[in-house]
Parts: C-alpha cells; structure tokens; sequence
C-alpha cells in the first residue's frame, strides 16, 4: 500500500477513530467534572463550549509535509501533538488556569507540555492556553497513552481566532498592505485582551458588593 493509502487507511479505521473518540470522552468528562465543580464553588457558569475533532488525514499530510517530515502514519504519531484536539472555550480567564490546575492533578492525566500563549501571546496576537496531555485508553490489547492537544480560550479570544484562522492562518499575508493588516489584527487581539481583563475586574467587583 503506497503512504497516503496507508495513512488514509489508518485514519479512516473504525478501531483508531474509537480510540481517539475514547481519550477525547475521558478529557470531555473530566472536563464537565471539573466545570461542575466550580460551577458550584463559584455559583455562576464557567464554560461556554467543549468542541473536539479528529485530525483529518489530509491536515496531517498538510502538517507533515510543512515540516518537512516523512508523510506516514508513524511518523503522525510521534511527532504531532494534535492528532486529537479539544477546545474548551470559557467566559473568564482565570477560570482557565483553575481548570489547567484541576485536570493537571487528575491521576490519569499526564501533562507533555504547557504553552501560555495568554501570557505570552504569539507575535500576530493569537491568545489560547494550550495544554498537551496523555491519558490511557483501554481495551483487549491493553492500555495505550493517546496524545491530546487541549485548547483553552475565553469566548473573546475565541472569536479572534475564529475569524484569523479564516483570513490568515498558514497564509502569507506580506508586503506593506500585508504588515498593515497583521497590525491591525494584533491591535484588535489586544483591545480583547483587554476587555477580558476588564470583564474579569467588573466580575471581582460585583463579587465583593
Ligand atoms: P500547528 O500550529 O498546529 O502547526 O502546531 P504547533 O506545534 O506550532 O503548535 P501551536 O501550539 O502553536 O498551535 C497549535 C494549534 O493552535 C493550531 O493548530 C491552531 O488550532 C491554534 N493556533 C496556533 N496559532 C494560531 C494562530 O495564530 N491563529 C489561530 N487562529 N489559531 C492558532
Ligand atoms: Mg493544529
């Protein structure tokens, strides 16, 4: 089988997708779990959205071949961190860090790598907390570690994203109407960024009152 058949093949499998569809469940509950448990301690709603996928096996070759690595299966497996992704999108910022802090503990949840892209914010101004974790998956062969990119945004940051991935996500965007642009997009990441920490200000205001 040539490799994009075989990558193809493997992607579309029943047995792989149920895996995947395992380790995203096992995040998604524990990410409920711990939404429900702040819900509670704070009295008020603390996530707007869970979204998960699959990643596609033409967004792998896409990836692999962008940098430069061997088109397979194998090498998918080993070297990205998204074959499986979940996005919880919240109102307020701090709650992401409660709830990095609370699925970090969980026994089952192994953390790979952290990257605070709200405190350190990607030079076009994209906001997210990413999170990459391992977590088992069983089944007759035994237990196997699957690999999860979890995303965490606020709603605002969100809608920043949303409409980047749109306009320019692994797009060129050069020349001077290009810079302008990409100025333009970064003035308006902090204009939310902003605001989310105003929201957040407003929201410990009203607390104390
Ligand atoms: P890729 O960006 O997926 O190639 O992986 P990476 O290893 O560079 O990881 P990174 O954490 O930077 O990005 C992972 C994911 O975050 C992406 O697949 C997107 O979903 C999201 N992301 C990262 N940067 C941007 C950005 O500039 N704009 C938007 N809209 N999304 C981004
Ligand atoms: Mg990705």
């Amino acid at each position: 089988m040539g490799k994009k058949k075989e990558l193809d093949a493997v992607i579309a499998d029943v047995q792989y997708r149920t895996k995947c569809q395992y380790a995203i469940n096992t995040i998604e509950l524990k990410l409920q779990m711990i939404q429900e448990e702040l819900s509670e301690e704070y009295g008020r709603e603390i996530v707007s959205q869970i979204c998960s996928r699959i990643k596609s096996a033409d967004s792998i070759r896409k990836k692999l071949t962008r940098k430069k690595l061997p088109v397979s299966y194998e090498t998918a497996q080993e070297k990205l961190n998204d074959m499986i992704g979940v996005r919880a999108t919240c109102f307020f910022e701090d709650d992401i860090y409660e709830i990095v802090k609370r699925i970090s503990a969980h026994k089952d949840v192994t953390v790979i790598k952290e990257k605070d892209y709200i405190k350190k914010p990607k030079s076009n101004g994209y906001h997210s907390f990413h999170l990459i974790v391992e977590v088992p998956v069983y089944s007759e062969e035994g237990c196997e570690q699957k690999k999860v990119e979890l995303q965490f945004r606020t709603v605002a940051m969100d809608f920043w994203a949303k409409l980047d991935y749109q306009l320019c996500y692994k797009r060129e965007i050069s020349g001077t109407q290009g810079e302008d642009i990409q100025k333009e997009l970064r003035h308006y990441a902090e204009i939310i960024a902003k605001m989310d920490k105003n929201m957040m200000r407003i929201r410990k205001e009203i607390e104390t009152m």
